[in-house]
């Protein structure tokens, strides 16, 4: 058994981290932290889960996390995880970021689409992408773990097997992307009711979400060159979910590929992508409340057009972190998330 934490705790992600990791079979969890529920047990913020979790939540403060935890995830939002991150990283904890503060290599670019400047840069250095069906290796040996952002795990997946294999034109990757209103996190979501989003859809930050860079930065390094992607995020009016659809060129010398098939096989060993056959496309309903990311292709040919949905608070957030744990840990990969 491990002993496990979670600090910023009340917020969505963490409330679903703790769902899956009361049933995880090799985990414990020793440590509730957070700032607005301080001192409360965790049966009076949590009556959900209140058979199986009697805690009292604990200050966000490293020496007390270190001293009860083997591993924590930090869901909390950018900037405040990389106060706290470094002070764990020190005292020999695991660390699994939710946040975007240890995803993008370059600070310049960190600090132009966050608007802050980074103060951790060690452990940017130090940091692994969490992608678990791309990088098990690094995340297996890794001490920080930077856990992908939401839409880019849905994208990066999609167009994995045609970027790292060269068939993809990279002149031209349009990424379509539409999100449930949980992924702003509580408090927006709670501003940006769904009552307010029922009955309309609408794109945001178009050409400018805080996404595209990392998006960039990991198919640029599975190509082996600069990778600049259109991506347009749009809002849903759903709680949870999100479904991509990706429109790019094949590189004319692979035009008669069996696009699906390479998919199947790049994939294949890997639990949570699920490959559809020729004619089928996901929907949200069939990931919402999974692991799974589940991909569609259309290929014509000389273009082809992918389209994939995850549930944002589990593949896109806390279901990818305990996968991540369980590669850090050797657990199988699917415990506790089957
Ligand atoms: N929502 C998604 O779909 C999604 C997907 C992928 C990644 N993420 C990322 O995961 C992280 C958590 O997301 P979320 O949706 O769970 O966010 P959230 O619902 O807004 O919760 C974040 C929690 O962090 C704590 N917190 C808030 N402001 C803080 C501050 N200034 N300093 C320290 N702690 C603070 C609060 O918990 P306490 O009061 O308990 O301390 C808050 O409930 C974010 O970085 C987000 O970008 C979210």
């Amino acid at each position: 058994m491990i002993r496990v934490g979670i600090v910023g705790v009340t917020g969505y992600t963490g409330g679903e981290l703790i769902r899956i990791l009361i049933k995880h079979p090799k985990v414990k969890i020793t440590g509730l932290f957070s700032r607005s529920a301080y001192n409360k047990p965790s049966a009076e913020v949590f009556p959900q889960f209140a058979s199986k979790l009697n805690l009292i939540c604990d200050k966000p403060d490293a020496d007390i996390i270190s001293d009860k935890c083997d591993l924590v995830f930090l869901a909390l939002p950018h900037t405040a995880s990389m106060d706290i991150a470094a002070g764990l990283i020190k005292s020999g904890v695991r660390v699994i970021d939710l946040s975007a503060d240890y995803r993008i290599k370059d600070l310049k670019v960190y600090s132009k689409f966050y608007a802050v400047r980074h103060k951790d840069g060690g452990g940017v250095k130090k940091a692994v992408y969490g992608l678990a069906e791309l990088f098990p290796k690094e995340i297996k040996k890794a001490q920080l773990v930077a856990n992908p952002g939401c839409y880019p795990t849905a994208a990066i997946l999609s167009l994995a097997p045609l970027v790292s294999l060269g068939i993809a034109d990279l002149s031209m990757i349009v990424i379509d992307a539409k999100s449930g209103v949980s992924g702003a996190g509580k408090k927006k979501a709670q501003e940006f009711s769904l009552s307010d989003a029922k009955d309309d859809f609408k794109a945001y930050k178009v050409g400018m979400h805080q996404h595209m860079p990392e998006i960039n930065q990991e198919l640029s390094r599975l190509a082996g060159k600069k990778v600049s992607v259109t991506f347009v995020p749009h809002l849903l009016p759903v709680y949870r979910g999100i479904l991509e659809t990706i429109y790019l060129k094949k590189r004319k010398k692979h035009a008669g590929k069996d696009i699906i098939g390479i998919y199947k096989k790049f994939y294949r060993g890997k639990p949570f992508v699920r490959i559809k056959n020729k004619g089928e496309f996901p929907s949200i309903k069939d990931v919402v409340n999974t692991n799974f990311c589940d991909i569609g292709i259309k290929d014509s040919g000389g273009s082809i057009i992918i389209v994939s949905a995850i549930d944002n608070l589990i593949k896109g957030a806390s279901g990818q972190a305990v996968e991540n744990m369980n590669i850090m840990c050797g657990f199988p990969e699917t415990s506790g998330l089957i």
